[in-house]
């Protein structure tokens, strides 16, 4: 079972082995979308309220008895402080009561974990994407247990680079989805030039501040002289560059790795234009992509399952004394336990 309360949404799912047999989520967005943020002090009262509920129907749908879980993984990092202590907390009552192995899972961990859920076969060595709402890199997954760090962001994530740029257009958060949206009311065609995005410069590092504010600039100015614009535009020309760096530095690592195969994980690997370039792009080099549902992609507690069973293989068990940790260095993360 996996359990996940980092942020606002209260999830529970149960895997057997990599195939996903449940995954409940509640959430309190609506309540959040109120004050236009998440607030964490409602988040944890939200998370206290539905974390019963949630674990129990995850286990229903699974057709399973509470008996037949072998472990309880559940996120104790990063994230909200004290959403994350609803789940640990629960978890730890949980895996008592039932007298089974509680595994802390790393949230980020779990973003990449969410490409085993839809490939059986999938082994390391890969190189990976990682690109979500605090965090954006190229991996090179050297065994279930380690991730080496190609390169990653000098500064904004890509996700919060969406969400930024959203909110520069007037739309709501998410960020991604709503660009999305966005963009189908125009023609698609990236016709406002964005700077280079450290394309071919910078190694596998990337960086958003600059195309944030490029942005932000473009608006303004036009705004300021009164001239009218095309959201649907700026939105297409900003995700082309967003994503097609994410891309060209993907594809690069994995001809300089010589892996046979690329995963990706995180919110923004939800985005249709990102998936599609990346299919094209291994089509033509001749490699593997694995890419988990939409759905798995942003926050959920089936890629907690999964990263969960990495660790039960791995034999890493938490304790009684776990604690949660609102931060986790990436490097931390991604090097084993
Ligand atoms: N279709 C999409 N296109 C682009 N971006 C998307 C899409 N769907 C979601 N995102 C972005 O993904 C992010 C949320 O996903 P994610 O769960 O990976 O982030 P997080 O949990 O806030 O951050 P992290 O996992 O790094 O702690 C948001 O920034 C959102 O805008
Ligand atoms: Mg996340």
């Amino acid at each position: 079972m996996g359990i996940e309360s980092s942020c606002d949404e209260t999830a529970a799912a149960v895997v057997r082995g990599r195939t996903v047999l449940s995954d409940e989520i509640a959430s309190s967005a609506d309540v959040q979308s109120l004050y236009g943020g998440v607030v964490p002090e409602i988040a944890s009262r939200a998370h206290t309220e539905a974390v019963s509920a949630v674990v129990e129907r995850a286990v229903k749908k699974a057709g399973i008895g509470y008996g037949d879980l072998d472990a309880v993984a559940v996120t104790y990092g990063a994230g909200l402080l004290g959403a994350l202590l609803v789940g640990v907390s629960f978890a730890k009552a949980f895996a008592y009561a039932l007298n089974k192995p509680l595994i802390a899972a790393d949230h980020i961990r779990g973003h990449l974990a969410a490409a085993y859920t839809c490939a059986p076969d999938l082994e390391p060595p890969f190189v990976t994407l990682l690109a979500s709402g605090g965090h954006t890199a190229v991996l090179y997954a050297e065994s279930e247990g380690k991730f080496r760090i190609l390169g990653a962001t000098l500064d904004d994530a890509a996700g919060e680079a969406f969400d930024k740029v959203a909110r520069v257009l007037g739309l709501k958060y998410p960020g991604g989805p709503n660009i999305e949206r966005c963009i189908r009311e125009g023609n698609g065609k990236p016709v406002i030039p964005m700077p280079k995005m450290l394309k071919g410069g910078g190694g596998y590092n990337f960086s958003y501040s600059g195309l944030k504010t490029a942005v932000i600039n473009y608006c303004h100015t036009m705004e300021q002289k009164g001239l009218p614009y095309s959201k649907a535009d700026v939105a297409a020309s900003f995700q082309c560059a967003a994503v097609d760096v994410l891309v060209d530095k993907t594809m690069e690592a994995a001809r300089e790795t010589g892996v046979h195969t690329v995963t990706a994980g995180g919110g923004v690997a939800a985005n249709s234009y990102l998936r599609q370039r990346l299919s094209e792009a291994c089509e033509a080099a001749g490699l593997r992509l694995v890419l988990p549902e939409k759905r798995l992609c942003t926050d959920n507690a089936a890629m907690i399952a999964a990263e969960g069973a990495v660790q039960y293989r791995l034999g890493n068990f938490a304790k009684m004394d776990l604690n949660a940790k609102a931060s986790v260095p990436l490097a931390a993360t991604l090097g084993g336990h």
